[in-house]
């Protein structure tokens, strides 16, 4: 592999390159579980999420995470969700069940992620399929989520993500927020160059909020559960208080 194509692994093609080798393996101890495909790969063959490494790879209880962020942004009036990257689906099912009447569609280039999804959380849509400008849109959405989608997540490259934001934006319907998310803090993220990228989308809005430690409950007002986030950054020296960026189009 050349060093520019190594540096280039989160992007679509590469990806699906590698998700394609993967997929043709069938004994499992030739996977490897540090791979995210690897390891949809071995819950596949398996049937179990038991020692396939998934919470390293996925958010695999998310309930709490999607209510904070219920409660931070406003998703009154969300209809419809597409959540791009969704792997096994955990995330996409917590949206089907905390957003009540919304018809939720997880999208993940891995077929065994999704072949996995399907099965195990019905209340769902499920789509294999490469996200990316090129592969043409999957709908109209009032919500659009990427939580870790590597496009956004490993990388900083300026042109890219405001490609990836723009054909996000234009499946939006009116009102509707594109929300990134990402696990840790990364330079190599949206995150790094977001002055960059708000100055050349004059037409989007782009908003940073802060969201508490998913561990926090919901009964605790959001300034202290923020407040005990940033108080646990600070002693144990991870990141507990996440903080998000929301995309939305400007009227
Ligand atoms: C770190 S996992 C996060 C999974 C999930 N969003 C979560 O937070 O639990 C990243 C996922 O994004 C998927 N992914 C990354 N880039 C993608 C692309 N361009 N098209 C489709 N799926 C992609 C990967 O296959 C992987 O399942």
């Amino acid at each position: 592999m050349g060093h520019g194509m190594k540096d280039k692994w989160w992007s679509p093609v590469f990806l699906k390159q590698r998700e394609r080798e993967v997929h043709s393996v069938s004994d499992t101890f030739l996977l490897n579980l540090e791979d995210d495909f690897g390891c949809y790969r071995k819950v596949f063959l398996t049937g179990r999420l038991e020692q396939s490494l998934i919470e390293c790879h996925n958010a695999v209880k998310p309930l709490n995470r999607v209510r904070w962020l219920i409660r931070t942004c406003d998703f009154s009036g969300v209809q419809s969700v597409l959540d791009a990257g969704c792997g096994l689906g955990f995330t996409s099912n917590a949206f089907a069940q905390l957003i009540p009447g919304a018809s939720v569609l997880g999208v993940d280039m891995s077929e065994d992620a999704i072949a996995y999804a399907k099965q195990a959380f019905p209340g769902a849509s499920w789509k294999s399929s490469v996200i990316s400008p090129e592969m043409g849109e999957f709908g109209r959405f009032s919500l659009i989520y990427c939580g870790e989608f590597y496009p956004f997540s490993r990388n900083r490259e300026i042109d890219t993500q405001i490609e990836f934001i723009n054909y996000f934006a234009r499946q939006l319907l009116p009102g509707g927020k594109l929300i990134i998310y990402q696990e840790w803090n990364k330079c190599e993220s949206t995150f790094s160059i977001l002055d960059e990228i708000r100055e050349r989308c004059p037409d989007l809005e782009f908003k940073v909020r802060l969201v508490p430690c998913p561990r926090i409950p919901l009964f605790v007002p959001k300034y202290i559960a923020i407040g005990i986030s940033m108080l646990a950054d600070k002693v144990v020296g991870r990141e507990f208080l996440k903080r998000i960026i929301e995309i939305s189009k400007k009227i």
